[in-house]
């Protein structure tokens, strides 16, 4: 069904599914560690993980490894060292690959930045969330702002040159001008990338079910406006919703999943997503979610807990789901080369969307507008496959 001339690039991600304590906004698969952390074990299963999945990807070479979670910050260097040594014993890694590490503040003590940086970590993402320290408060952050100085100060002294900070806005009863201050901080401390989410309230947290009193829309919009051309000025581009960069320092491995490419998932909870060219199928699989369950699997087939076959209809609606994040747009033998179909099959969706104003065609390139930036939501359900139906149905 799918014709691929070859795959697409591959990434690695490995997830850590263990935190000091569990945030009240967070839904990620994050567990508050209530016992000693089985680090060896849990390396030990990761690496009979990746194992599993080569027979999937031989002979192609990583391009990006992510380590997140979670905390993986509450792992040692040494084990950090075991478990890339062990990476790059099973699957060819690309010699420029950029290998990330999530970083949470709080877990940091002395000299784990340089033990990392030898284990070949080359870019680290520090999750700050915010300076202000009644606000890390609010959040049940285990950290105050001058440890996540302290944190961007050692991972500089340890020889990072390329660091994200994660940062969020829309924070209980946080005013304009507070979030604007949270991002001027931000930006002094002069990292190669900045993550500012909006926060949302997410099902399964606490702050879903006891919300706190958050900003208006307004009050988001003005913070995002106000935001946004701030890090413009200060040499920050935008190339995703949440996503600024300065110049050659966007991030390589999640570039890759928002254009569709590949990864494989190893850890508890991680999913996986691969193309296998010479059949013409797309496959995600899944792991066990709970620590304990994937740790018990360790090496066995029920380490996955699911696995499917993308049909075309999800394949166009998770490229464009993807894609559509970046604001570099796409052409269309990007969609024929990640998803293996022709592009007529959304041609006259694209087309649709550019006479209503929402994406412009320059070069072969489709590009949001202005306005279809800003209604991005609307754009990216159109490519659900009843929509997708009907637009081809009106082509036909
Ligand atoms: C998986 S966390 C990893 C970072 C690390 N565990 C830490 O918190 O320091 C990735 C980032 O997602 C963001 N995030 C998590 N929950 C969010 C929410 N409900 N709304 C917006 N951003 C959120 C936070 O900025 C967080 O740093
Ligand atoms: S935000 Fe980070 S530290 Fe907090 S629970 Fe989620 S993954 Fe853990």
């Amino acid at each position: 069904m799918f014709r691929f001339s070859g795959p697409p690039p591959l990434s690695l991600y490995i997830h850590f599914p263990w935190c000091v304590r569990k945030c009240p906004y967070c839904d990620f698969n994050s567990h508050a560690l209530k016992t000693e952390l089985p680090e060896h074990a849990y390396v030990d299963a990761l690496l009979a993980d990746l194992e599993q999945e080569l027979p999937d990807v031989w002979g192609r070479t990583v391009q990006t490894v992510f380590m997140g979670g979670g905390t993986p910050s509450l792992f040692s260097a040494a084990a950090i060292d075991r478990l890339l040594s062990g990476v790059r014993a099973r699957v060819p890694l690309s010699p420029d690959a950029e290998i990330t590490l999530e970083a949470n503040p709080g877990t940091l003590e002395q000299g784990k930045f340089a033990g990392y940086r030898a284990a070949g970590v080359n870019r680290l993402s520090i999750g700050v969330q915010s300076f202000n320290d009644e606000q890390l408060r609010a959040l049940g952050r285990i950290h105050d702002a001058a440890e996540a100085w302290q944190a961007l100060l050692a991972a500089r002294a340890a020889g990072f040159d390329n660091l994200n900070l994660d940062l969020m806005f829309g924070l209980p009863n946080q005013s304009v001008d507070a979030a604007i201050d949270d991002l001027c901080t931000a930006i002094e401390l002069r990292p190669e990338h900045l993550s500012w989410y909006q926060l949302t309230l997410e099902p399964n947290t606490l702050f879903h079910a006891q919300p706190p009193p958050l900003p208006s829309d307004d009050e988001k919009w003005a913070m995002q406006e106000s935001g946004q051309s701030r890090l413009a000025v200060q040499g920050y581009t935008q190339y995703e919703v949440s996503a600024y960069a300065r110049d050659g320092r966007r991030c390589r491995h999640n570039l890759n999943y928002w254009r569709f490419g590949d990864y494989i998932g190893i850890g508890a909870g991680a999913h996986g997503k691969l193309t296998d060219a010479a059949q013409g199928v797309i496959r995600r699989r899944w792991k066990k979610r709970h620590p304990r369950d994937y740790l018990a699997s360790a090496g066995s087939d029920d380490r996955v807990e699911g696995q499917r076959q993308l049909d075309a209809d999800t394949a166009v609606f998770e490229f464009a789901l993807n894609r559509l994040r970046l604001r570099e747009g796409f052409t269309p033998a990007d969609f024929n080369a990640v998803c293996g179909l022709v592009p007529a099959r959304i041609t006259p969706l694209l087309e649709r969307a550019v006479s209503e104003g929402l994406l412009t065609l320059d070069d072969d390139r489709f590009r949001h507008t202005p306005h279809g930036w800003r209604f991005l939501d609307n754009l990216i359900e159109r490519f659900l496959a009843e929509e997708n139906r009907h637009a081809r149905g009106h082509a036909d």
